[in-house]
């Protein structure tokens, strides 16, 4: 991992270097992300759709309103922005909500196919799971593609996975924030 922490993740605001060099701000989402969500959603290839969605659909306009307006205590979300001096653009979103089983939350992440592979996901993934954590939630889900290779490893990696279950073709996990992240471990300098 070499995703540069600039400020502690506590922070509700902060600034971090991506592998690629580039400066990416991250921050709990806000009422007026609404249209920023909506244009993520329009620039994401067919294949991260499906793997986040599990279909070829589109975010509707109620779906993004209903993300970028947190009225409730059992839903968090948090994005990652560029901004090259125009309109700030987003390129990643993790978010939880209630799932089938009261004490769990849902979790859901995607980042923009250009800046996959550089650590946004899973400096995301830990962000979601410490806002949680803060909030009393300690326990979360996803259901992943079974044959989603990476987000199943990222999962695997940076998670403390208490459960799993495959059928048809889907991957559900349940899982908790590691004690001592993998991405923690970096921050330190130890692997
Ligand atoms: C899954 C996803 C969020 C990962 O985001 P990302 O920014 O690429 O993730 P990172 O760069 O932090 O990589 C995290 C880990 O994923 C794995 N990974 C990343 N890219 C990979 C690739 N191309 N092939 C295999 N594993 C990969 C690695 O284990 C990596 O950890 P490491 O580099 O520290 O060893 C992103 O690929 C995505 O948006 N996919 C589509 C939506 C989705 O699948 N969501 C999950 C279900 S809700």
């Amino acid at each position: 991992m070499a995703v540069e922490i600039q400020r502690d993740l506590a922070d509700p605001e902060r600034g971090v270097t991506l592998r690629n060099g580039a400066s990416v701000r991250v921050r709990a989402i806000r009422p007026d992300d609404e249209p920023r969500l909506m244009a993520l959603c329009r620039r994401l290839s067919p294949r991260t759709v499906y793997e986040r969605f599990f279909s070829f659909r589109r975010l509707l306009p109620e779906e993004a309103h209903a993300l970028a307006n947190i009225d409730d205590r059992r839903r968090m979300a948090v994005v990652a922005e560029v901004d090259d001096g125009q309109e700030p653009e987003l390129i990643g979103v993790a978010r939880y909500g209630p799932s089938n089983e009261g004490t769990t939350a849902d979790i859901g992440l995607v980042v923009a196919d250009g800046w996959q592979g550089l650590g946004l996901g899973s400096l995301l993934l830990e962000e979601i799971l410490r806002a949680g954590e803060q909030r009393g939630v300690h326990q979360f889900s996803a259901d992943v593609l079974t044959e989603n290779r990476r987000a199943l490893r990222l999962l695997a990696r940076y998670t403390a996975i208490t459960r799993r279950a495959v059928a048809s073709g889907v991957t559900s996990v349940v899982f908790g924030r590691r004690a001592h992240s993998a991405l923690e471990a970096t921050r330190h300098g130890s692997s």
